[in-house]
């Protein structure tokens, strides 16, 4: 038997609608924020992850789904949404629309080539927002109070946001030429990632899955101690302000997140729900002030933050918070001979022409199993159709919330449920 891909799931019909629910509330908050949708492609010339995401990053490194075309260029299957906007950003020249910043968001599957574990899959749909044009310390604080608004409209209370800065280009020099000094001489004792990462990339060191308890990563230098006064300012306001619309925080000096791209503000959310499994971390983003010119674009500079729909559900589960199932089909008809079953597709095609949502049994079962049927479908109103109610032209409307029945004429059904 085929199964379906490793890492993957299918949402099933009786499932589906928590994600509409999830996906409904998410553009609904975009639009509060004035976030408005970019769709890219879902694959894209490897070379954009390969720059913009950083060669030293496990995605690039280990996670990308990369095949060769028939016109033997080599693609990838999107693994995140930033640097796909970034290269849309420059190639449609957004700089020069005379909305600024440009604010969009994007709700798409991402595909990761990850070890098999609760939370995480390979593919996976990741709803992001990303702010470009504008570097201040203010929309800074509205990318993470649309990040907290989003987890605590579902009613999530064990969240933890962790946030840290990484300074800019010249505080990050400085740090990772310090990093370099601190791990060199004793960088046999670390994974072969972390020996090629002391030359490409030292910050993600400390990142380390395997090497995390090693006691240099432990007592490494602090980020903090290397930022310049500029950078410094910019985390004091952004902090400040936190502070001031109430958002709670804790800061991270060693959170420097997977991706290469970061400058400034980077942070994680983490639910610190019980039962939530290994995998705590719910949402990551910051700033990228160098990546629009790393892809050759303009000087400009942006934030956002990607979150996946699964990690929300996980965390909804965790909490014991339900979403509400949408309310059922309008009308159910149930049909007692083969002339009323014959009949009853007309009837149906009238009610559902005219927008009222309507079903029957297609399997002419019993009364007493169509009865069950509807109430499996959790239809609000039902009709029994037989020899009767054709001869008086009547049907008993019956209300399935309240069992009240009414009395309506046939040919008067879809105005009345039109009301
Ligand atoms: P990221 O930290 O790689 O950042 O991913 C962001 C979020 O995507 C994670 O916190 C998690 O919710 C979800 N995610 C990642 N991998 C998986 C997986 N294998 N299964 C399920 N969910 C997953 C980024 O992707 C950046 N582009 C975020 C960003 C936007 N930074 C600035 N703007």
């Amino acid at each position: 038997m085929i199964q379906i891909p490793r890492g993957t799931q299918d949402i099933l019909p009786g499932e589906s609608y928590k994600w509409q629910i999830i996906e409904d509330r998410l553009r609904e908050i975009a639009a509060n924020y004035n976030y408005h949708e970019l769709r890219t492609p879902i694959f894209e010339a490897t070379e954009l992850f390969e720059r913009g995401v950083g060669g030293s990053t496990d995605i690039v490194n280990k996670e990308m789904y990369t095949f060769e075309d028939k016109g033997g260029r080599s693609m990838t299957l999107r693994p995140e949404g930033t640097a796909p906007v970034v290269r849309s950003y420059i190639e449609n020249k957004m700089q020069h629309d005379v909305n600024q910043p440009i604010k969009v968001f994007y709700k798409e599957p991402m595909f990761r080539y990850e070890r098999r574990q609760k939370g995480r899959y390979r593919q996976f749909v990741q709803f992001g927002i990303e702010a470009i044009g504008v570097e201040n310390p203010l929309i800074d604080v509205e990318v993470l109070s649309m990040l907290m608004h989003i987890y605590q409209s579902f009613g999530l209370k064990n969240l933890k946001l962790y946030i840290n800065s990484i300074g800019d280009h010249e505080s990050r020099k400085a740090y990772n030429d310090a990093l370099v000094e601190h791990f060199r001489p004793r960088i046999d004792e670390f994974c072969s990632d972390c020996q090629n990462r002391i030359n490409t990339n030292p910050m993600r060191i400390l990142d380390c899955k395997k090497d995390r308890d090693h006691e240099l990563i432990k007592n490494a230098p602090v980020i903090y101690n290397f930022l310049n006064d500029e950078s410094k300012e910019y985390f004091e306001t952004v902090k400040e302000k936190l502070t001031e619309i109430g958002i709670d925080y804790e800061v991270d000096y060693n959170l420097v997140r997977g991706l290469d791209y970061y400058t400034h503000t980077a942070f994680e959310l983490m639910s610190d729900a019980e039962g939530f499994g290994a995998i705590t971390t719910l949402s990551g983003g910051g700033r990228y002030n160098g990546l629009l010119e790393l892809l050759d674009g303009p000087k400009e500079t942006g934030i956002g933050f990607g979150m996946s729909i699964e990690r929300l559900l996980l965390a909804l589960e965790a909490e014991g918070i339900e979403l509400e199932q949408p309310e059922g089909i309008g009308l159910y008809v149930c049909t007692l001979d083969d002339n009323s079953f014959n009949k009853a597709g007309t009837l149906l095609h009238e009610l559902r022409t005219s927008g009222i949502s309507a079903d029957m049994d297609y399997k002419q079962r019993k009364l007493k199993a169509q009865m069950k049927d509807a109430d499996r479908k959790r239809a609000q109103f039902v009709i029994v159709l037989g020899e009767q109610e054709f001869e008086t032209g009547k049907v008993e409307l019956k209300n399935m919330k309240n069992g009240e029945t009414q009395n309506v004429q046939l040919d008067e059904l879809v105005n009345y449920l039109e009301d």
